[in-house]
């Protein structure tokens, strides 16, 4: 597996497997990699000849106080963990690389963006929708695989592609869970052996809503009143936003009907989760 630190090297590298005719399937991700991380380099293995993925903490999509310096980093694992499922290269490039002295360009959609993930964190998604952007002109994939766990990321991706005529397909791969329910993410490691276990509460209150939805429930506030009641009653569980969108465009749903994407995020102590599903009717 090859390792590039510079631009150059992995364009390189995908030119020459370009010329021999070979599809490229691209997962970005920010490293400290599990098996959700696995799952979509699995998929992009399946779907095309050659896998590359980026390791890196972007800066930009960090807000002032959040956790840029304390994110987890373990190099070596995510290296062994990439390897494991028969990545062809890693594009792992130093802060300067990607955004050298008198960088000065955003991306910036007008919707999707000021809702959930996007009201709690200001700028979160200009700062992935620039490093996607940057990083799908470096790679130039065929097609690019993302985790439905960050559903709206998601949407905002596809729209952009779109939007600017990127030239891949975007890949959805499903969300991948612990044993007892609870989204992988980088962040578990977060939390203390006590937050872990009632953080399993996240993914029970979506399965309720979820039976909810089937034996008949349509009104939105009851359905996220539900969820809501769920998780304020463990004790330690910050409900920073339980809502309820039409999946199409994150248009606020009232009733369903059609497809609407339940998603939350809770915070425990320092840790901010995040889960979502999609209800059908
Ligand atoms: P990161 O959080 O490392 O996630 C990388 C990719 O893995 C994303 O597409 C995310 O949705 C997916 N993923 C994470 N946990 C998952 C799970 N449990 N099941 C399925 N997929 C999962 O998302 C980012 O990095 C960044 O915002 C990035 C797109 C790399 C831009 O910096």
């Amino acid at each position: 597996m090859l390792v590039c630190r510079k631009i150059r090297e992995i364009r390189e590298f995908v030119r020459a497997e370009r010329k021999n005719g070979k599809t490229i399937g691209f997962v970005p991700t920010m490293g400290y990699l599990h098996h959700g991380h696995q799952m979509l380099m699995r998929e992009a293995k399946k779907e095309c000849d050659v896998v590359v993925i980026s390791i890196f903490v972007n800066p930009m999509q960090f807000g002032p106080n959040e956790d840029l310096d304390r994110y987890p980093r373990d190099f070596e694992k995510d290296h062994a963990l990439a390897e494991e499922v028969g990545v062809d290269a890693v594009f792992y490039p130093p802060v300067e690389e990607m955004y050298p002295s008198g960088y000065t360009t955003y991306v910036d959609l007008n919707s999707l963006t000021d809702c959930l993930c996007g009201k709690s964190r200001p700028g979160h998604f200009r700062g992935v929708a620039t490093v996607v952007t940057k990083l799908f002109n470096i790679v130039l994939p065929d097609k690019a695989f993302f985790g439905q766990k960050d559903a709206q990321q998601v949407l905002i991706i596809r729209r952009m592609a779109e939007d600017l005529n990127m030239p891949l397909e975007v890949v959805t791969v499903p969300i991948v869970r612990e044993a007892d329910g609870l989204a992988m993410s980088s962040r578990n490691v977060y939390l203390t052996p006590e937050q872990r276990s009632k953080a399993v509460i996240l993914h029970k209150s979506l399965e309720a809503a979820a039976k909810a939805v089937e034996e008949g429930e349509r009104d939105a506030q009851k359905i996220v009143c539900l969820v809501r009641e769920m998780i304020s009653s463990i004790p330690g569980a910050l409900i920073d936003y339980v809502e309820l969108r039409k999946y199409s465009d994150l248009s606020p749903a009232d009733s369903m009907d059609g497809p609407s994407l339940l998603a939350l995020a809770v915070r425990f102590g320092q840790t901010r989760l995040i889960d979502n599903t999609v209800l059908e009717v």
